[in-house]
């Protein structure tokens, strides 16, 4: 009895702390991470010839302003306004020392005319484009090469209209891989917030061999059925930090890669140092993912304070024979789950080939991953890790994990291959591959 008061009170005690925990995350916050500049000169798309009724065609009023900020080279840098309206255009490009500022009821929207859109090379570390070889289609809007650039303003909305390449795809009579709507390349100092990002065509934000990348506040949506929509790929990027924001997309939430196969093995790039905190959202696939394409690596991930909803996989850590590269450093953190149909997969046989030139030898390491606090009800099966046969997963680590069946049906069993690691305080019971020694000697030592 007396055992059991002080388990009793322990336990208030931890949610206490817990709680406090969680108060306190909510300050932390990667505002300070690149400087959001002040800018001494603003002009407006509409002084451009811009008009933003929906029908007329920007396509030259954005690139004829955007070309003059890069021109002019104001001090302090040019803030492009986007006044209420709709604005149809062409894809263009950003420059750097700009800020694109969406008013209240601005929308920036996509053509459809998809036979005009321009191509551009294929990323190297990916050796072609993601869904089809050879080129890809631009990105709806990009930045190449730039440093110090902000998208941000009063919720205007960025929409891809991506219906018409999503039914290029259902009827397979796409010619090249699918456009990104936000596309950053080489390029530091990125500030996106309080932006919506909407019917992206492709991939929604993917900041690709990028560093100091902060997207908060934003929300990105795309219907459940919306091929490949992912809501923002990390790849190859460093310093990369993601919260405040709503992600409901028809494809992974999130997910950090860094290069497929032997082309991102020759690269070599990795994505490390990326913080995910405090997003909410739905997908069928993947709520938070690493993968599948790591071939340059990643490390020092920080996930914590999510929230999923009718989700295929809360969490997805995939790699591949014949990606190479890493996951390591990975921490993830206080993730409630509600009606998802697996809670956490970390699986070593997930994805496709660019072609026949991966290498059968090019073995994933996946190394020092941490979940804890992990809340779900509603889900189908806990979870599973497979590791890749001879060359296992190491030290992954669960604690204090609960994961609840539909209805009163108790939750599916865990399954585990090729694995170690240990588990303290996982419901149901994940799997004898984990052993339960965590602390001090343990595998996890240090985990928690
Ligand atoms: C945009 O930048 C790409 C290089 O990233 C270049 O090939 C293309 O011509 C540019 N488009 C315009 C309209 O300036």
């Amino acid at each position: 009895m007396a055992l059991r008061l002080v388990s009793l009170s322990l336990s208030v005690f931890i949610t206490l702390l817990l709680s406090q925990c969680a108060t306190a995350a909510q300050d932390v916050t990667c505002s300070g991470m690149v400087p959001v500049r002040w800018r001494r000169e603003s002009i407006s798309i509409a002084d451009f010839g811009g008009v933003g009724d929906g029908v007329t065609l920007n396509t030259w009023p954005f690139r004829k302003a955007i070309y003059r900020i890069e021109h002019l080279r104001r001090r302090g840098g040019t803030l492009l306004y986007i006044p209420a309206g709709v604005w149809l255009t062409g894809n263009f490009n950003l420059t750097s020392h700009m800020t694109l500022y969406l008013a209240r009821g601005a929308v920036i929207k996509a053509t459809q005319d998809t036979w005009n859109w321009p191509l551009v090379d294929p990323l190297p570390s990916y050796g072609r484009g993601r869904e089809l070889p050879g080129g890809r289609y631009a990105s709806f809007i990009q930045g190449n090469g730039l440093r110090d650039v902000i998208i941000t303003g009063e919720r205007g909305i960025i929409d891809g209209q991506g219906e018409v390449w999503w039914n290029m795809w259902r009827q397979r009579s796409l010619r090249f891989t699918r456009p990104n709507l936000l596309e950053f390349m080489h390029s530091r100092e990125i500030h996106i917030s309080n932006v919506v990002f909407k019917n992206s065509p492709f991939w929604n934000i993917h900041p690709v061999y990028c560093s100091n990348v902060v997207i908060r506040y934003v929300s990105i949506v795309a219907p459940y059925d919306s091929p490949n929509t992912d809501g923002i790929d990390p790849d190859s990027s460093s310093s990369v930090c993601i919260e405040d924001s709503f992600i409901s997309t028809g494809d992974d939430m999130v997910a950090v890669k860094s290069g497929w196969d032997e082309y991102g093995i020759a690269y070599g790039r990795p994505s490390s140092g990326i913080t995910i905190r405090r997003v909410t959202g739905s997908t069928p696939f993947s709520g938070i993912a690493i993968g599948s394409e790591t071939s340059g690596g990643v490390e020092d991930v920080v996930v914590e304070n999510i929230n999923l909803y009718n989700t295929g996989i809360g969490i997805h850590i995939k790699t591949n024979v014949g990606r190479g590269g890493y996951i390591r450093n990975v921490k993830i953190s206080d993730v409630s789950m509600n009606k998802v149909r697996k809670g956490i997969r970390i699986a070593g046989d997930v994805g496709d080939h660019p072609d026949g030139g991966f290498s059968q030898h090019a073995i994933p390491v996946v190394d020092g991953v941490t979940i804890k606090n992990v809340w779900g009800v509603g889900v189908e099966q806990p979870g599973s890790i497979q590791g890749i046969k001879n060359s296992p997963f190491t030290r992954i680590c669960l604690s204090n994990v609960k994961l609840w069946g539909v209805g009163s049906r108790p939750s599916a069993l865990w399954k585990c291959m090729d694995v170690s690691g240990a588990a303290l305080g996982v419901q149901p019971w994940p799997c004898a591959e984990l052993t339960t020694t965590f602390g001090t000697g343990g595998l996890c030592s240090g985990a928690i």
